[in-house]
């Protein structure tokens, strides 16, 4: 088992759940009720969120247990464990059995990567033949919002396109341009992205792709539909 590392990504997942937060703070309620993440990583962005953030309360899971106890020392660390609490497990048995208080608001960067089978690099980030299982997974999981990343070769067309037939918009979103690290390096992993590609349904360079951090609402009270420029700016035609 590893820990999933990269600091851009990172970097851009926690700023983006920062803004969106901040900026839709009424409408997502976060204040009063916990948020969940499908995803911990070593949980170093979401940490200094929550540190910045004092009303807010996360539970978040992750299935690699060398990043679980990595995030729990780093959310320690950073004196959030309180209001940010760690379980290892599967994010989709776990998080509905917790019960309590009801919760409206799901956050991830969840597995993405594509490949014909889980025997990759590190096999927790496979997301699927087309890396997108996950993210769909979350979406049919009946929360009211999401804020997720979507990876621009991670067959983007269909995500938007199923979030649309469960009732979703895409609020606003948060675009950013990644090198190829490790994960998406790994041969087989290329030629399945490069299938995709030609398939019409992702978007990559030689060596890069784009990861928008998006928030996705069925709150007809929570206004925006940005389906299509969140299309665009993985370089997709809508
Ligand atoms: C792309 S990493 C993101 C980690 C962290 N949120 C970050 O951005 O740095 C995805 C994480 O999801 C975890 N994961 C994969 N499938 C999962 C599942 N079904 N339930 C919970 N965590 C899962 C992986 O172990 C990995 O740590």
């Amino acid at each position: 088992m590893s820990c999933f590392s990269s600091a851009d990504e990172s970097a851009h997942y926690g700023f983006s759940v920062c803004m969106l937060l901040q900026q839709y703070r009424e409408q997502l309620g976060w204040e009063s009720a916990p948020v969940v993440e499908l995803g911990t990583g070593d949980a170093s962005a979401i940490a200094d969120v929550v540190a910045g953030l004092p009303g807010l309360r996360i539970r978040s899971y992750d299935i690699s247990e060398d990043s679980v106890r990595r995030a729990r020392a780093n959310v320690a660390e950073r004196g959030v464990a309180d209001r940010y609490t760690v379980e290892l497990g599967d994010f989709f048995d776990q998080a509905d059995a917790a019960g309590g208080e009801p919760v409206t608001t799901a956050i991830s960067n969840p597995p993405y990567i594509p490949a014909p089978d889980r025997d990759i690099l590190m096999p927790e980030l496979w997301g699927g033949e087309r890396g997108n299982d996950l993210t769909l997974q979350l979406l049919k999981a009946g929360y009211d919002h999401v804020v997720t990343a979507v990876a621009s070769y991670a067959d983007p067309v269909t995500t938007v396109g199923t979030a649309a037939d469960l009732g979703y918009r895409v609020v606003n979103f948060l675009a950013m341009g990644l090198d190829y690290g490790p994960y998406s390096s790994e041969p087989k992993v290329r030629e399945q992205i490069r299938r995709i590609v030609a398939e019409g349904r992702g978007w990559a360079g030689d060596d890069e792709y784009m990861v928008a951090v998006a928030l996705f609402t069925r709150d007809p009270d929570l206004p925006g539909d940005r389906g299509d420029q969140l299309l665009h700016a993985l370089q997709l035609p809508a």
